[in-house]
């Protein structure tokens, strides 16, 4: 029989499930939750409503095109965390009612972890040990992977995380949530040198994303003082030059990582790195410092189960199970 694995991930505002197959991703089903666009940022409470409604028509869907019936799964796995607390509680609850009414395993996984692991997805996949930069709107990490299961972070934010910044600048010049993806489409038709912001010194290989977001709500208020029309007036310019900051101040600490750990194979995961400029940049960078760079495809940059799944076989062929009392974990570490 097959390895199959149903995954579940519920971690934010995407409700997703996808099937896994011997190692192969069958589908990867995602339900956006639009609800929490007027608010500017996600509603906690508003989030695990909607995963209610939308989880069981994802995995209805999920096992649907699969082609398989209940019967041929091998495990249930589902995001322990991090996340946040009511989202996680509704995944975690149905994958634990799944497994134990079939009788089959279950297994968490680590959000975190799983963004990285979508980069065995499909070919090219990096090769051990690399180093990944996991940006995404709860997380900025530089992470050595030594194996599959065998990751450790060597650098991260201090304060907001890099998506956050890009959600957080966004919200200031009056874009709806999640701005990240509108500054990015905004900042190609801008020039990124027309504005400076500071860049955040921090030691090692540390991050600070907090500095830049007063910086720009300060530059802001300034300059409409002057012209009220100053952001529909710039809002290319003034995209594209924030975009380059945030961009300038990963790039720095992700040469500094590659240069320490002597590590030529460089990938990205996480939702900021479906950014555009990141990915020109990174590969600019690739060309002059001899790297190999990994790039995830778009659906498996930002949050969906096929990571989950990914994560999930690698776990099941390491026999790491989880008991039926486990927990979700809002802040859980590697
Ligand atoms: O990984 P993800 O889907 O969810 C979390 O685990 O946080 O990441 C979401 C973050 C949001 O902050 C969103 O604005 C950002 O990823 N994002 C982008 C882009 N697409 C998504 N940021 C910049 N440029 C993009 N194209
Ligand atoms: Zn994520």
């Amino acid at each position: 029989m097959k390895l199959n694995i149903l995954a579940i991930e519920s971690s934010c505002d995407e409700t997703s499930a996808a099937v896994i197959s011997d190692g192969k991703i069958l589908n990867n089903i995602i339900a956006t939750q639009s609800v929490h666009e007027k608010y500017g940022g996600v509603v906690p409470e508003l989030a695990s409503r909607a995963h209610q409604q939308h989880l069981i028509p994802v995995v209805h869907e999920a096992m649907r095109s699969s082609g398989l019936h209940k019967s041929d799964l091998s495990a249930i796995a589902f995001t322990k965390g991090p996340g946040l607390m009511g989202s996680l509680l509704v995944g975690v609850s149905f994958a634990k009612a799944m497994a134990f009414s079939l009788g089959i395993p279950l297994i968490e996984v680590n959000h975190m972890q799983a963004h990285i692991l979508a980069h065995f997805i499909e070919d090219p996949k990096p090769n051990f040990p690399f180093i990944c930069l996991t940006v995404s709107g709860g997380h900025t990490q530089l992470v050595l992977v030594r194996d599959y299961l065998d990751m450790e972070i060597i650098g991260e934010t201090t304060d907001d995380a890099v998506g956050e910044a890009f959600d957080k600048t966004a919200k200031l010049m009056g874009l709806p949530y999640p701005g990240g993806p509108l500054i990015d489409k905004c900042a190609q038709l801008g020039n990124p040198k027309a504005f400076q912001f500071p860049i955040s010194d921090m030691p090692a290989l540390s991050f600070s994303f907090s500095g830049i977001k007063t910086a720009v709500m300060y530059f802001l208020r300034d300059n409409l003082k002057e012209n009220p029309k100053f952001i529909e007036e710039n809002l290319h310019d003034i995209c594209a030059s924030i975009q380059y900051t945030l961009i300038k101040t990963l790039m720095q600490k992700l040469k500094k990582a590659a240069k320490e750990y002597r590590i030529k194979e460089i990938a990205i995961a996480g939702g900021v790195s479906a950014n555009s400029g990141l990915r020109q940049t990174l590969q600019e960078e690739a060309k002059k410092l001899g790297w190999n760079t990994y790039i995830p495809k778009f659906e498996y940059c930002t949050d969906n189960a096929a990571m989950i799944a990914m994560a999930a076989h690698f776990k099941y062929l390491a026999g790491e199970f989880s008991s039926i009392d486990v927990v979700p974990e809002a802040r859980m570490k590697f």
